[in-house]
């Protein structure tokens, strides 16, 4: 089994090609390191396996979680999650959906901070145009912020840097 699961909810592949770029990237740095799953056929089991997690979450219908992520949500309720630690990833839309940009990173963070995880891999919210995000915190956000609506081309180079970060501050 490798060291960090990561699971990702996607309605439309955005989530899911950048959950696979991830994991293209740190097997550069850390090989075999990142096993890959769609939350929407996993259970809490799959995820309690790991003692590092990396959660990924697109935003859907002005600030709600995405699909899958929406009826794992109730799941987390009985899960013990404490000494996890978790790094986030969430996409959005920041010049379509600025009110509510990231949104559902925000919610399902809260959540397992609640179940008693630590949530690492926070990430600077300047370089984005937004006007509310319940993912920021101060100047960052609860993870990374991937928009690839109006800033595909950064995609890559955030995602460089922050699988990076996350490794470090996993301190694996
Ligand atoms: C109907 C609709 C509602 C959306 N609502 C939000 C939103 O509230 N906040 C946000 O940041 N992005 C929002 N988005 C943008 C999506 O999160 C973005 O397209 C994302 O890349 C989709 O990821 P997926 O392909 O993995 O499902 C919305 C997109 C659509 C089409």
């Amino acid at each position: 089994m490798a060291a960090i699961g990561l699971f990702y909810g996607s309605n439309t592949g955005n989530t899911e090609s950048v959950s696979y770029i991830m994991k293209e990237e740190f097997d550069k740095i850390m090989p075999g390191g990142v096993e890959v799953h769609n939350i929407g056929r996993s259970t809490p089991d799959d995820l309690l396996k790991y003692s590092y997690l990396i959660i990924g979450i697109p935003t859907w219908n002005t600030g709600e979680l995405q699909d899958d992520w929406d009826a794992f949500m109730p799941k987390l309720d009985s899960m013990d999650m404490k000494g996890k630690k978790v790094a986030f990833f969430g996409l959005g839309d920041q010049n379509g959906y600025g009110f509510n940009f990231l949104d559902a990173v925000g919610i399902l963070a809260d959540k397992v901070m609640e179940r008693g995880a630590q949530v690492w891999g926070l990430w600077s919210s300047s370089g984005y145009q937004f006007e509310e995000s319940k993912a920021k915190v101060e100047d960052h956000f609860l993870g990374l912020g991937i928009d690839e609506v109006g800033q595909a081309e950064l995609s890559r180079p955030r995602i460089q840097k922050w699988v990076k970060d996350v490794k470090a501050e996993f301190g694996l």
